[in-house]
């Protein structure tokens, strides 16, 4: 008889991610300084109910209890990030001793409960005073956040395990300066690009910083196969993966711009004009941004890479002018949903195979390709109390579960995997959906700040115990 058990290998990370905008609330206490999710937030129509972090799961408050929750669920590893704003409050200059107590505190606290910290740098809570000099559209952010790695790298490099540099670029340049669905809510193409370009400087150079420290670095990327809707829709489709993975893998694993998506942005497709995505005239790219020797920082070798994975995506080439624009078609990629794959509250299909496939393809596209974890993986349901005052979030389990299995495929394929963290630890402020999604191994009860523990935190923590999933 075969072992009906999928196990991970020896040593691999089990653990939960959290962002610190997302969870912690209390944005004035202890001299954090406003970032730019706080302007984002506070703007009419830019997050649904009109949501904002200001108190989330009060988590800055809570956060020793909270480390509980992970002590419960018996994670190895546990993934956050730092709020820049809290430690920099003017992005640069004077450094906030208490931001930084803070977190020092709270790294002292995992290790005490022998749990791996996994720390993200930058989780999009950019300080306002530097989006006010223009944010990652110029040049002089690098600088400042070479400096605020620095900071950090002084006060925690002898006790952070694992660096991670950013969390999914691609949204924060694509999503927050060419759609504006996010934070800083521009809807400029070229500035996408510029911001995109900057972002991977940015990380290039936190690297050498943080390697002085005893720590592994890396950076996360949110990373999505692809698919065609139709068979004219291939073209789109090979696009859509130039724009959304080719776009920050390439220049971090081959030290190049995929050379389609150059041709693409700088040709006859052009880019959106400023201030818009709408249709009109092809228009010349402006992506003059690459200085010489960018390419070559930012492909230094990395001790892993980070995957978010969620979902596939879906494209179509549609009659709508806008969707010829290269932006465009990445930006509402979730928009094309075939009938027969089952959806998450968040409107994505649910492809446990997807996540094989690119750790595959990761691995054979990519030779310089270093270990990877997959730093969030999950799903938001319609999880709500039960009358037992339980969370029977049943799906969530069938998502995690399936996942997992199709990881394991990969790690048998000879993919090198090292952890999983799954999103999220507890629930939170979703950025544009607020509060209305729920990804939470652990429910919270905005009113009173309770956290239950869904079913699928028990699922979890038997995975935990035995290594994988026992069929
Ligand atoms: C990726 C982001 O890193 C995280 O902040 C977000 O909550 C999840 N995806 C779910 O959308």
């Amino acid at each position: 008889m075969t072992n009906p058990a999928k196990l991970m290998p020896e040593g691999f990370t089990w653990g939960a991610a959290t962002a610190s905008y997302q969870i912690e609330g209390s944005v004035t206490a202890d001299g954090r300084g406003p970032s730019i999710w706080d302007t984002f937030s506070a703007t009419p129509g830019a997050v649904r109910h009109g949501d904002t972090g200001a108190i989330a799961c009060d988590n800055y408050q809570r956060w020793e209890s909270d480390l509980d929750l992970l002590t419960d669920l018996g994670v190895t590893g546990y993934r956050f990030s730092l709020a820049w704003p809290r430690i920099l409050p003017e992005g640069t200059g004077e450094v906030n001793q208490a931001g930084l107590d803070h977190y020092r505190r709270l790294v002292d606290g995992l290790l005490e409960r022998n749990i791996t910290p996994a720390v993200t740098l930058y989780h999009w809570d950019l300080p306002q005073p530097l989006q006010d000099k223009g944010g990652w559209a110029e040049r002089l952010v690098i600088d400042a956040f070479a400096r605020y790695t620095e900071v950090v790298a002084e006060a925690l490099g002898d006790r952070v395990p694992l660096w991670i540099t950013l969390n999914e670029p691609w949204v924060s340049s694509f999503v927050g300066y060419g759609s504006g669905r996010h934070a800083p809510g521009l809807t400029d193409g070229p500035s996408a690009l510029l911001a995109a370009h900057h972002l991977l400087c940015a990380h290039a150079a936190a690297v050498p910083i943080l390697r002085q420290t005893s720590g592994q670095v890396g950076i996360t990327l949110n990373l999505t196969p692809t698919r065609a809707a139709t068979p004219d829709d291939e073209e789109a489709a090979v696009r859509m993966d130039g724009c959304h993975n080719r776009w920050f893998l390439d220049p971090l694993l081959r030290g190049e711009y995929p050379e389609d998506m150059l041709r693409w942005y700088g040709g006859s497709g052009g880019l959106p004009p400023a201030g818009g995505v709408g249709g009109g005239a092809p228009h010349k790219a402006q992506f003059d941004g690459v200085l010489d020797g960018d390419l070559e920082k930012i492909s230094a070798p990395l001790d892993f890479l980070g995957v978010n994975y969620y979902t596939r995506t879906w494209v179509r080439t549609g009659d709508d002018p806008d969707a010829r624009h290269p932006l465009r078609p990445s930006l509402d990629a979730h928009q094309i949903r075939p009938d027969n794959l089952p959806l998450t509250q968040m409107g994505w299909t649910v492809e446990p195979d997807g996540l094989e496939e690119l750790m595959v393809r990761l691995k054979r596209d990519y030779p310089a390709l270093p270990p990877i974890y997959i730093t969030e993986n999950g799903a938001a349901f319609d999880d709500y109390i039960d009358p037992e005052g339980g969370v029977d979030d049943e799906e969530r389990i069938d998502f995690l579960k399936g996942h997992l299995l199709a990881l394991h495929n990969a790690i048998e394929a000879g993919v090198d995997v090292r952890g999983y963290f799954c999103w999220s630890l507890m629930d939170n402020f979703e950025w544009g959906e607020g509060y209305a999604r729920r990804f939470g191994l652990y429910f919270v009860d905005y009113p009173t700040q309770r956290r239950v523990a869904k079913a699928s935190a028990g699922w979890y923590s038997q995975v935990i115990a035995r290594n994988g999933i026992v069929l």
